[in-house]
């Protein structure tokens, strides 16, 4: 079930986000950490680098594996979730970049990339921690609003709300991909714990829904309240319908 935390600044969210992080990596160092992209969680990052450098953290034995990435971006397009991940977090920390994992948007097969990465998945065993972000449809990873949900990594066509709601990070809408390649929900249900974090008065509706509302496939978030390990961190204007 869920553990919410609401927080009254940027900073304690940010500082929250990555004590919690860092306290599962002081006790396990092999940790698999699933890990998210989007806006939410940059400062989260920056202070983990913080972290870091003050010696508090490690990545060294880190295994990473991240929710999901665009179809059709190369690894170094500005907007491709490797490149967000190298830039925001691995360049930073002593992580072997060799451990860290992204769904591959430019295999040519999508199809194919989603089977590889379901078998890297499961022989890697229980993710320690699973970082989400959450779409103002209800998404998390890409897994978009729909009668049926896909339990393990697939291709997903994207919402226009969320093309709408990622066109800010590109020159116009015409450039955000389409599809994506993204971790079924069975995939970030399995793992040991889940923490949640989302901020903003735009936020606070679909807060409200996923966490309180009917579990349906209509706001994929909702199926969070199955698992009985949810952290959720929330600033006052996310939290403010809870
Ligand atoms: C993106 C990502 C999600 C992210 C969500 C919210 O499209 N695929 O993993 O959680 O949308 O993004 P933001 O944190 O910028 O609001």
């Amino acid at each position: 079930m869920f553990n919410i935390i609401k927080v009254n600044n940027e900073q304690q969210f940010n500082e929250t986000g990555a004590g919690i992080i860092a306290s599962l990596l002081q006790t396990n160092p092999r940790a698999a950490l699933g890990l998210a992209t989007g806006g939410t969680p940059v400062g989260v990052y920056q202070h983990l680098i913080e972290l870091h450098k003050q010696g508090l953290v490690s990545f060294k034995e880190v295994r990473s594996y991240n929710l999901d990435e665009y179809i059709g971006l190369a690894e170094d397009h500005s907007e491709s979730y490797r490149r967000f991940m190298n830039e925001k977090l691995f360049n930073h920390v002593d992580i072997d970049l060799n451990n860290t994992h992204v769904p591959s948007g430019v295999s040519g097969d999508g199809h194919k990339a989603a089977e590889e990465y379901t078998q890297l998945l499961e022989q890697a065993g229980q993710i320690d921690l699973q970082l989400l972000g959450l779409g103002h449809n209800g998404h998390i990873g890409f897994n978009e609003p729909a009668d049926e949900l896909k339990a393990a990594t697939h291709v997903v066509e994207l919402d226009e709300v969320t093309r709408k709601a990622n066109a800010r990070y590109f020159n116009s809408i015409d450039e955000v991909p389409t599809h994506a390649i993204t971790m079924g929900i069975g995939s970030i249900l399995k793992a040991k714990q889940i923490l949640l974090m989302a901020k903003g008065a735009d936020k606070a509706e679909i807060v409200a829904k996923a966490l309180k509302g009917p579990v349906t496939t209509q706001c994929p978030a909702s199926l969070l309240q199955l698992h009985p390990n949810v952290v959720v961190i929330v600033d006052q204007d996310a939290g403010r319908l809870l």
